[in-house]
């Protein structure tokens, strides 16, 4: 559904005044392809060219080399724009800069308005998206007296509404508490399963990532790996090598192998956790 041929993009860097601007790589030829209906995680280092990437996705930028496709639609930013960024709908980090509706609803309308969705139509869609995210008992609330998770969730409501294929959450959970970001990954896996949108995470969280149906490392513009969770996490030195953790859960269950528990590794959940060290222990194991 979403493909990268060879992308490249550069930014210009201006430095002080009269100084001739540099030309910052931040994709190298990036290569990679996104099934529909899968949910994927995007992992790497600041300023290692995740939000660079994911504007691509749904035309913010266009490659300066290579193409992205949606569907069969080149992101090359000649007339399919509108349906490009029907799409793919993207969730940034910091809810305020998102939000503008007087109530969560009306700020829902706003992207239905943009669309020239039928005003028959928009009551429906409005209902549909309040109750994917769990919102509708807020729908007459000014959005600016939400929690920070609530917020996130209005703006990913204003997303669904749209019926994209695809939603790409660009570290949408990092200014949340640790139960809103629960809560708001909660709501990507339902619009995932239920829903059947594609959901393209990006986030410094590696305990979010770990229900991915794939995961695309990036390092200085380049995808260096992709792979399931079990495949990136099975080796603590390829993260490390990019300046990257393992989930807590996974460096604990590490930490107890290396100290001679037989545990069949590696451990992504904490329930997957205690359940091999009970086994350990009703075998007669060291636990
Ligand atoms: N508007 C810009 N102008 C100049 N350089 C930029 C601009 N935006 C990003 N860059 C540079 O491009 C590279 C990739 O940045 P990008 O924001 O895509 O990284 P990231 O992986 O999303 O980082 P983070 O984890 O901090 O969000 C970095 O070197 C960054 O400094
Ligand atoms: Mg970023």
């Amino acid at each position: 559904m979403i493909r990268a041929s060879n992308v490249v993009y550069s930014y210009l860097k201006y430095g002080r005044t009269g100084e001739e601007p540099v030309s910052v790589r931040a994709l190298d030829h990036v290569d990679l392809e996104i099934e529909r209906g899968s949910f994927i995680s995007i992992i790497g280092h600041n300023g290692s060219g995740k939000s660079t990437l994911a504007k691509h996705f749904n035309g913010l930028l266009f490659p300066k080399e290579g193409t992205v496709w949606i569907d069969d639609l080149p992101t090359d930013g000649k007339g399919n724009l509108a349906q490009i960024r029907q799409k793919v709908c993207m969730v940034f980090q910091n809810p305020d800069n998102q939000i503008i509706g007087a109530t969560v609803e009306e700020d829902i309308a706003f992207g239905l308005e943009n669309m020239q969705v039928p005003t028959e139509q928009m009551q429906e869609r409005i209902d549909r998206s309040l109750e994917a995210v769990g919102l509708t008992e807020k729908r007459n609330e000014n959005p600016g007296c939400l929690s920070g998770g609530q917020k996130q969730k209005t703006a990913i409501a204003g997303a669904v509404a749209v019926s994209p294929q695809c939603l790409v959450l660009d570290e949408a959970t990092a200014m949340l508490d640790p139960r809103a970001r629960r809560e708001v990954i909660r709501v990507a896996r339902k619009l995932n399963e239920e829903e059947g949108i594609t959901v393209i995470l990006i986030t410094h969280f590696m305990d979010e990532i770990i229900h991915s149906h794939r995961i695309f490392v990036m390092d200085h513009g380049v995808v260096v790996q992709s792979g399931t969770p079990k495949e990136i996490f099975a080796d603590p030195g390829l993260l490390e090598q990019y300046h990257l953790e393992l989930p807590p859960v996974t460096k604990l269950a590490f930490g107890l192998r290396q100290k001679g528990l037989p545990l069949e590794l590696p451990v992504l959940e904490p329930e997957e956790l205690l359940k091999q060290l009970l086994r350990i222990r009703k075998g007669g194991g060291a636990c």
